[in-house]
């Protein structure tokens, strides 16, 4: 039977025609599991799937992942609240990833293939809830060696934020004192390393729980944001990094010295309460940065900071992560598995 009349008959037996898109063996592209939404909406969106593996044009990297970190945005780009920069469906979340370099484009010098990375992925390329992912050198660094791939996915944007507020937006020194606000989550927890690391005195908030934590990671003093205001006990301080905004970022103009500065990563500080206080503000939003991944490396090999991952979940089970990350109170970070780890 030729192949037209073979289609004409399962036409007409009302058959689908998508069968002509499984793949023969001569035209088979790779493909490669992730999960993906297809529409904006709740956890459910999530959908675990087959789909081609990308291919690296000319300046980018194509990473066999072997973890990715969940992080708070991307259950917000899930349901929709960055709707507006228009990525096509489907999107594959994940910013986060750590894996070995399977391919390199024509113009890439910095990495080969068997290199062991981490990055913080533009999903304006791929997303990092995937086997495969794209980076570009710009977002890719070596993989601290001391760790194991399921840590090193837990650093890049996490880590990012940290050193672009305390480091890069406020400047902080040795002998300076900082507030960190929610210094048991994932920002926080390397954001009181970092100031530690660059000879800080570091206050830092969390609940009963985590104070003990706290301590662990270097915080000179714990406040127990659910027993003290945190003003009662800071005051004066050079530098404040607020991740928790409202109530807490109003509450923290006054805690800072003239001329000191608030940089919060979930709100505008406000020009009329900086002016009364006479201190500075920023609003963050994280960059890619292979030379600053990098350093933080090596602050990681050399012992100077540790990497807390709380909870690890398989790929199928990206949205039991999320709606973890999504209770606001995860100590340190959540990975999820995607492939065993290299020997
Ligand atoms: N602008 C940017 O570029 C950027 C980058 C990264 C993250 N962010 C944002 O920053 C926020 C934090 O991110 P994350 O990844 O660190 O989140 P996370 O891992 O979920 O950590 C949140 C932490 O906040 C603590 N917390 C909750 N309520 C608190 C309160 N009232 N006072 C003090 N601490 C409180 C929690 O500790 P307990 O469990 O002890 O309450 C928890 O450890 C998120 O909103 C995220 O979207 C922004």
């Amino acid at each position: 039977m030729t192949i037209a009349r073979e289609l004409t008959l399962l036409a007409a037996l009302g058959a689908s025609l998508t069968l002509l898109a499984i793949p023969t063996a001569q035209s088979a592209t790779p493909t490669m599991k992730a999960v993906v939404i297809h529409e904006y909406g709740g956890p459910d969106v999530l959908k675990y799937e087959h789909l081609p593996r990308p291919e690296p044009q000319a300046d980018q990297v194509l990473v066999r992942v072997i973890a990715a970190g969940v992080n708070p945005v991307d259950g917000m780009i899930r349901s929709g609240m960055f709707a507006d920069e228009k990525r096509a469906f489907p999107i594959i979340l994940g910013g986060d990833i750590a894996g070995v370099v399977e391919k390199v484009g024509s113009k890439v010098t910095k990495f080969k293939s068997g290199d062991p990375v981490f990055a913080y992925v533009s999903l304006d390329n791929s997303g990092g809830y995937a086997q495969y992912a794209l980076v570009t050198e710009r977002e890719a660094a070596p993989k601290p060696k001391s760790l194991m791939y399921v840590e090193a996915a837990a650093v890049p944007i996490v880590a990012l934020t940290a050193w672009q507020a305390l480091i890069d937006t406020a400047k902080l020194g040795s002998g300076q004192t900082v507030l960190i606000h929610g210094g048991s989550g994932g920002v926080g927890s390397f954001a009181i390393q970092i100031a530690k690391a660059r000879g800080a005195k570091v206050i830092a908030t969390a609940s009963s729980a985590n104070q003990d934590f706290l301590k662990q990671l270097g915080a000179d003093v714990a406040i127990d944001y659910t027993k003290e205001k945190f003003e009662d006990v800071a005051k004066d301080v050079d530098v404040v990094l607020d991740s928790i905004g409202r109530d807490t970022l109003v509450r923290s103009y006054g805690v800072v010295k003239k001329g000191g500065i608030i940089v919060s990563l979930v709100a505008s500080p406000k020009q009329s309460e900086l002016e009364k206080h006479g201190i500075r503000g920023a609003a963050l939003s994280v960059d890619p940065n292979s030379e600053e991944l990098n350093e933080i490396g090596k602050l990681i090999d050399e012992k100077k900071i540790r990497v807390i991952v709380s909870q690890t979940f398989p790929l199928p089970e990206a949205m039991k992560a999320q709606e973890q990350v999504a209770t606001g109170h995860t100590r340190g970070k959540i990975v999820l598995k995607i492939a065993d780890e290299p020997k």
